[in-house]
């Protein structure tokens, strides 16, 4: 824009326009022109609000409102040229509006502030984006419950210090995923809760000298309730920052599980495989096929928790009420927004598709000496303290790794030498299906129970 003219929303007590350079650089519509539904469902409610107290006459709202549907139906057809020199999508759409409807458009803007309407605008934006989110997170949390369900039965070495540590069913797993994300999505449904709240009416940030409604406009647009205060209502980006937070945790929950998976796939283990068109290749070693979409995840983790720290970083230094440094609150939230849906939903298709490689996982588990604990329950339950226990069976495992074979492959004289207590019957305990049917508790790895497990958490996500 020339530097002759002054802003058309502003300029009245300008006598020249921004520099190119300040336009550019303080203008937002390039990203905060996704608010525009939510913006021109803020504006109806207020309208509609401005004329049930009398601001405005039923006349006035009626082409207010249908100006600014038409609008509405403009943008979402790709039809609606966006205007930097206009700042930003409030603007953008307010001045169309006047253009398209005359000068009443110009009234839309009584009792309120664009302070208190992006404040509604994002939080609006954040309900529906969460709702999203909740919608993608249950479905992976449905494919990782199939998952544990199907494979209830399989062993596989679970891992301590990422050495092998007892036998585990590869369901039990699954359902340790399962369970991570079942948390993640009650604290979207309790932050939610904290984001659903009104800020318009807070005006500019000392409220507005008409009789306004603010719980109408609540009711109208679905919030619970209204911010109690109008300098806070402005000013504070705690609900996104505790957004961002929760989404922070999603993807760190989301990282570990690619973490295992490229582990997993890695031919060191082969415990599963991912279909060709999950994975990628190398440009130059014909052989490799990577599981680049668990590694990218995993990457992207990193920017999700970056968006976190901005955010915090954004609100530390700043005064009541409003600082246009929030404007830089958006880019961060869009961002996490479209990351975590991208890799949650890509995850919830993908799981389903991978196979476990059931052969893989046992031997892995036989070789680790994972029913060693086993072993020392059994010298207990035959009268034997658990620290001796302990010695005993760390002396038998010393045993079999010079004689390079593993606890069940030890012939009975040579347990005995180690503890007369033992008996034929220890051979039971040392088999991996042994190991895991005996932790039969709630919690447990054994497979009736990962079953059990499977049923709860299915009743629990259909509520
Ligand atoms: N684009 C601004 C933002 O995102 C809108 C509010 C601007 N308010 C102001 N008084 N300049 O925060």
């Amino acid at each position: 824009m020339s530097s002759s003219d002054s802003h058309q929303t502003w300029g009245g007590r300008f006598s020249e326009g921004p520099d190119a350079r300040v336009a550019a650089f303080t203008e937002s519509v390039s990203f905060d022109a996704r608010l525009a539904a939510h913006d021109i469902r803020g504006s109806i409610a207020h309208a509609r609000m401005l004329s049930a107290v009398g601001v405005l006459t039923p006349d006035e709202f009626g082409q207010i409102e249908a100006g600014l549907a038409a609008i509405g139906e403009r943008i979402a057809g790709g039809d609606f040229a966006w205007d930097p020199a206009l700042e930003d999508v409030h603007m953008n759409i307010e001045s169309r509006l006047t253009d398209d409807i005359g000068a009443l458009g110009k009234k839309l803007h009584t009792a309120r502030s664009r302070n208190d309407q992006v404040a509604t605008d994002i939080r609006l934006w954040l309900r529906d984006a969460i709702d999203a989110l909740l919608g993608e997170v249950r479905r992976l949390r449905g494919a990782l419950i199939d998952v544990a369900e199907r494979e209830a039965d399989t062993i596989m070495p679970g891992f301590t210090h990422m050495q092998v540590a007892q036998p585990v069913t590869f369901g039990h797993h699954m359902l340790a995923w399962q369970a991570m994300l079942a948390r993640d999505s009650e604290r979207l449904g309790e932050l939610r809760a904290r984001v659903n709240r009104l800020p318009l009416g807070a005006a500019a940030l000392a409220g507005t000298t008409f009789p306004i409604d603010r719980e109408m406009v609540a009711r109208e647009l679905g919030f619970d309730s209204v911010i109690d205060n109008s300098l806070d209502a402005v000013s504070d980006r705690d609900f996104a920052i505790e957004f961002v937070s929760a989404a922070s945790l999603i993807m760190t929950h989301l990282s570990r599980y690619s973490e295992e998976l490229v582990l997993w796939m890695s031919p060191a283990f082969g415990f599963v495989d991912l279909p060709d068109r999950y994975c990628t290749g190398s440009s130059i070693m014909p052989q490799k096929k990577n599981p680049d979409v668990a590694e990218i995840v995993r990457g992207k983790t990193a920017r999700v928790n970056g968006h976190l720290v901005a955010l915090l970083t954004l609100m530390k230094g700043q005064p009541l009420a409003y600082n246009r440094d929030n404007q830089e609150d958006k880019e961060p939230i869009f961002d996490t927004v479209d990351t975590l849906l991208n890799c949650v939903a890509l995850y919830a298709d993908m799981m389903p598709h991978v196979t476990v490689h059931a052969d893989a996982c046992r031997d892995a588990a036989r070789k680790g000496f994972s029913t060693a604990t086993d072993l020392a329950d059994y010298l207990v339950r035959k009268g034997v303290a658990f620290r001796d226990a302990h010695e005993i069976v760390g002396k038998s495992v010393q045993h079999a790794i010079a004689a390079g074979c593993d606890l069940a492959d030890l012939d009975l004289a040579t347990l005995k030498g180690f503890s007369t207590v033992i008996e034929d019957d220890v051979y039971d305990v040392l088999t991996l299906e042994g190991s895991v049917a005996a932790r039969n508790h709630i919690g447990g790895t054994a497979p009736d129970q990962v079953r059990a497990a499977v049923a709860r958490s299915r009743a629990r996500l259909a509520d």
